[in-house]
């Protein structure tokens, strides 16, 4: 994985994450928060990086809008990884972390262990992701203890869809809220360097924010998290089915391919695809000894 050994003066890592902790509470700036975006292809991943985002997320999203499914549940740690190597190639500068998939950590802990560590050693990953709070605390420290630098993830967690019975903003009563605060402080406590809060209300995770250590990075959680990540398809309007209503839109990409494809196939249909100048040509030679040959 060269890419990343060769990456040079401003390549973030781990530890850089971390102080904009402390850079972001003895500040009233927001110009050390973290900028996160998913993304799951080297040509994404390199535009994202040259716009200078500084933890790039292969998300397991990428189920649902790379490889169409309704949620995140079928993704494999083989189309995890595959796409994690991709994403590698594109990247100098961020922080690269991928997320384990569903089915990838929920078994045997060596299994689990060896699962995370192929993302580091197979696919130039700098540390992984994992949702769940309470219930991850071993996990989280045994792949601490195996220098896997871990991202937490709390609130809503897709992957426990059924268990929730939907994609639902948590935290919203008293007694949900104490849960989430005792999931996040677990998650800390573990030893991870991060923790992604998503879909609760603004003032949860403020308080969240404010309490730990380690940098809170929100999705549907207000502003005042360390840092935001999107899904990258639903900011430049390449999703499709429901937005959820935190996904700003920045761009209309799905537009602008729409109307490309569109006049392509109308070119090619009338016969103005493509033009003379878009064709190769024989040499004045090569042109002489064909006719040549064709005479004789
Ligand atoms: O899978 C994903 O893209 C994520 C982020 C949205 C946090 O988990």
């Amino acid at each position: 994985m060269s890419s990343a050994i060769d990456a040079g003066n401003g390549k973030i890592a781990v530890p850089d994450i971390l102080a904009r902790k402390s850079l972001l509470s003895s500040n009233t700036s927001n110009a050390g928060k973290i900028v996160c975006l998913t993304a799951y292809d080297f040509p994404t991943a390199r535009l994202l990086d040259e716009a200078g985002v500084d933890v790039v997320l292969v998300g397991d999203s990428l189920g649902m809008v790379v490889l169409g499914h309704e949620n995140t549940l079928p993704v494999t740690m083989e189309e995890m990884l595959h796409h994690t190597r991709a994403v590698r190639r594109g990247i100098r500068r961020a922080l690269l972390v991928a997320d384990m998939p569903y089915g990838s950590y929920h078994i045997e802990p060596a299994e689990s262990l060896r699962h995370a560590v192929q993302f580091l050693k197979e696919a130039g990953a700098e540390a992984v992701k994992i949702e769940g709070g309470e219930r991850r605390v071993e996990l989280i420290a045994r792949l601490v203890d195996a220098e896997i630098p871990v991202m937490g993830h709390v609130g809503l967690t897709p992957q426990s869809l059924h268990a929730l019975g939907g994609f639902r903003v948590q935290g919203k009563t008293a007694e949900t809220a104490e849960q989430v605060i005792r999931d996040a402080r677990a998650v800390e406590a573990a030893g991870a360097f991060s923790i992604v809060l998503e879909s609760m209300p603004r003032e949860l995770a403020a308080r969240i924010t404010r309490e730990l250590r380690i940098p809170t990075i929100g999705i549907g959680a207000g502003p005042d998290c360390d840092g935001q990540i999107l899904v990258l398809h639903d900011m430049i309007g390449l999703g499709s089915g429901h937005i959820p209503k935190f996904a700003r839109r920045y761009a209309s990409v799905g537009e602008v391919i729409s109307r490309a494809v569109s006049e392509y196939a109308s070119d090619v249909r009338s016969g103005h695809f493509p033009s003379d100048e878009e064709s190769y040509h024989f040499s004045a030679e090569a042109r002489e000894r064909m006719l040549t040959v064709r005479r004789g």
